[in-house]
């Protein structure tokens, strides 16, 4: 089994490439350097080179308020990006798992997403990742994996960045924004088994257990043994950025038993592992 992996230099596509090639599998891992979204040549060119029988498409330009201020970029990458890795996949017979975003969500409710609820992206990042769920669909055999609030990238994440605040004057962290956060080495497992599997549809793989971001600043700080006095919850008003944000997106997985594939731990204890591995310090 050989899987193609583009976005292989982030945080999930990094970890996902370390489990498949645990797990005996043969990967090719594309950077942007190997497989840039944007060009518009690079998929049919570097599958038609390496044939996969699966692809894992894990790149995109996540930094939602740079989508916002350059939306044609954002779109290039994660709505034609996938579009043309679909046509790619189709023409291998490849199957094309897609990651996507609780962000194609308006947050309106107050119970979690399921994965057939209507969906209302409210910035460009949101609506571009779901032009790119849509797209997926182009490869014929298809699945639609979508996360939230992702961490595990080693100096890099929200993990790292509140461990690095310092104590000594107080930051805010918003308070009316609520989510669940993801572990990246969890979120691989369930994409693995998403592509191996050759799973149809949209599922949602997001860690057990839901909180807002400055809940998960003191759940970060509590598992490190630190004090969280120089933390003070704010409103998403207070910190105005150029793109809207949902205040509520929790992933309900109902579709992933329906397959066999085991749900993602709470990520507390997620978090517990990723803090004892060091992963958060360095970097
Ligand atoms: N991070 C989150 O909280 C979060 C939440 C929900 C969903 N997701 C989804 O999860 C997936 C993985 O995200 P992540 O957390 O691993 O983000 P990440 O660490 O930012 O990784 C994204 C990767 O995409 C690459 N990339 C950017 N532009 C590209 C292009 N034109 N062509 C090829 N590769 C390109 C980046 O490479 P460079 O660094 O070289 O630009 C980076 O390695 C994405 O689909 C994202 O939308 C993430």
């Amino acid at each position: 089994m050989r899987v193609l992996v583009t976005g292989a230099g982030g945080q999930v596509g990094s970890r996902l490439t370390t489990h498949l090639r645990r797990a005996g599998v043969e990967v090719v891992a594309c950077t942007r350097a190997e497989l840039d979204l944007a060009d518009p040549g690079a998929p049919g060119r570097v599958v038609a080179e390496t044939r996969p029988e699966v692809i894992v498409n894990c790149a995109a330009i996540t930094d939602v308020d740079r989508c916002e201020r350059e939306p044609d970029l954002a779109r290039a990458v994660n709505a034609e990006g996938p579009r043309r890795l679909a046509e790619a996949a189709r023409s291998v017979g490849a199957h094309l798992v897609q990651v996507s975003t609780d962000y194609v969500f308006s947050g309106e409710q107050r119970r979690p997403y399921r994965e057939d609820d209507p969906t209302g992206p409210l910035s460009v990042y949101g609506a571009t990742k779901l032009e790119g769920e849509r797209a997926a669909a182009g490869a014929g055999s298809w699945a639609v994996g979508r996360t939230s609030w992702v961490f595990g990238r080693p100096g890099h994440d929200f993990v790292a960045w509140v461990l690095g605040l310092p104590t000594d004057r107080v930051t805010g962290v918003v308070d009316d924004q609520t989510s669940a956060p993801t572990f990246a080495g969890d979120l691989a497992r369930a994409l693995a088994e998403l592509g191996l599997g050759r799973h149809q549809g949209v599922f949602h793989l997001a860690g057990a257990g839901a909180c807002t971001r400055y809940g998960f600043a003191r759940d970060i700080l509590a598992a490190a043994r630190r004090d969280a006095a120089h933390l003070r919850p704010i409103t998403t008003a207070e910190l105005p950025r150029p793109a809207p944000r949902p205040v509520f997106s929790v992933l309900g997985d109902h579709r992933l038993a329906t397959v066999g594939i085991a749900p993602l731990r709470h990520y507390r204890d997620a978090l517990d592992e990723y803090l004892t591995e060091g992963g958060a310090a360095d970097g």
